[in-house]
């Protein structure tokens, strides 16, 4: 680590050169899977209004009673995105994406920032690529968006990979789930963390989320939300389990799993990897029925997913697959000379016409020194130019790999870069 003085925020990264060609590897392959799937792309702003994020994940979440980062300017509370589901809801309402006719495929890839403490996998400024699908109760959709996001891990080669699925039932199921969990947790609730004893009244589900070690003892034998779900909730659950079995995607019911975030309704699922440490979710989502209508909006019914890209990398390099990122140079123009150097700059449009990428010393080193520089990057093909060349217009091509040259004219040169 160097001294210098400014650093980057804790729990932020920066993505350097060697990095950032595996990012735009994996962006391509989340953009291509989008086309195939048809969702289009939304980009929503970094910032939004806190009020939006507080109604739309709940306040009772770790997300928005720990993590925000938000400031105010004048009369306005602005918070940097923990998530994507509430700003694509805000969106789709504000710009009344529902009279674009049908459900909506929506997916999106960016930064979201939420103050938790950094440790491997977990970091404050975090990518995630998400998808929703708006406008629709069937439990085709379900299976659809998890779907999409099974197909991105199976092309970029991660099958060591778990799917896990509850169902977080409705309102009414929940109601008498809340009844049940406020039933158990009474006789111990002055033993529970301080949190968990804040959420007993409004929303105790939310202590089956602790991570605090106090609750653990108590977390075992809660009840389980899948034994509270009315007559609907349990047909769609049904109906997405033997989809999902239909369609070979298989998945291990979990009926613990409660998801961070309040604004699910029915499906709720995670991603699981044993490969990558303790924060072990590689993305999670399910559906989310009243959200729309919470912050707004006519009732839409909508399902959707998101997954956490550096934890998808970690797996990728704990199972030593490797990620796109080809950063190697097709062609470094090599220059005795400013003649020569004139000379080259000319020529790089031409040569990156072929398609090939092109780069040159800009900075007048020695020849040994530009062919150890063209070396580091990997370089396909040098082409030397000297006064020498100049005069007689044939330039030393130079295969790096194979280590064999010719002589040649420029001409010459470019139908040969155009082919190879
Ligand atoms: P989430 O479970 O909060 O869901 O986040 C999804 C994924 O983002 C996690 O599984 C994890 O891979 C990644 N992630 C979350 N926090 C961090 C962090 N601090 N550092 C690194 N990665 C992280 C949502 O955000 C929902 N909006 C998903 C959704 C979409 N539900 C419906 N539609």
């Amino acid at each position: 680590m160097s001294s210098s003085k400014f650093q980057t925020l804790h729990g932020m990264v920066d993505i350097l050169p060697g990095e950032s060609e595996k990012w735009n590897w994996l962006e391509s392959v989340i953009r291509e899977t989008a086309r195939e799937f048809h969702f289009s792309e939304i980009r929503t702003p970094v910032m939004e209004p806190t009020e939006l994020i507080a109604r739309g994940v709940g306040q009772l979440t770790d997300i928005v009673s720990k993590e925000m980062f938000g400031f105010s300017r004048g009369e306005t509370n602005y918070v940097l995105r923990p998530e994507g589901t509430a700003p694509v809801a805000r969106a789709y309402v504000q710009h009344r994406l529902d009279q674009r006719g049908g459900a909506q495929k929506l997916f999106y890839i960016g930064p979201m920032f939420r103050a938790e403490r950094p440790q491997k996998g977990r970091q404050r400024q975090f990518h995630q690529f998400g998808a929703e699908l708006m406008g629709t109760d069937s439990p085709l959709a379900d299976v659809e968006v998890i779907r999409f996001m099974m197909r991105v891990y199976e092309k970029i080669g991660l099958a060591n990979i778990t799917l896990m699925l509850n169902s977080v039932g409705d309102p009414e199921s929940r109601a008498a789930y809340k009844t049940a969990l406020q039933a158990y947790f009474r006789p111990h609730l002055s033993k529970l963390s301080e949190v968990s004893q804040t959420r007993f009244e409004q929303n105790p589900m939310r202590i089956l989320d602790s991570k605090e070690a106090e609750d653990q003892p108590y977390l075992a034998d809660a009840p389980l939300i899948t034994d509270y779900l009315n007559g609907h909730c349990r047909e769609h659950f049904a109906q997405v389990k033997n989809l999902l079995t239909n369609e070979g995607i298989s998945f291990t019911e979990n009926p613990r799993l409660v998801r961070g975030l309040d604004y699910y309704t029915k499906t709720a699922f995670e991603l699981v990897s044993p490969d990558v440490g303790s924060q072990d979710a590689l993305g999670g989502g399910g559906r989310y029925d009243l959200l729309v209508e919470e912050i707004g909006g006519a009732p839409t019914p909508a399902v959707g997913f998101a997954c956490g890209m550096e934890r998808l990398m970690l797996a990728c390099e704990a199972l030593g697959i490797q990620i796109g990122g080809d950063a190697a140079l097709d062609v470094y123009l090599v220059c005795r000379g400013t003649e020569a150097q004139r000379w080259a700059m000319h020529a790089m449009p031409a040569i990156r016409k072929t398609g090939q990428s092109c780069t040159m010393d800009f900075s007048g080193k020695s020849i040994k020194a530009q062919l150890k520089d063209a070396n580091r990057q990997q370089t396909r093909f040098a082409v030397i130019v000297g006064e020498q060349e100049l005069a007689d217009q044939k330039f030393t091509f130079r295969d790096m790999h194979q280590s064999t040259e010719e002589a040649l004219p420029f001409e010459e040169i470019l139908s040969r870069l155009a082919t190879a």
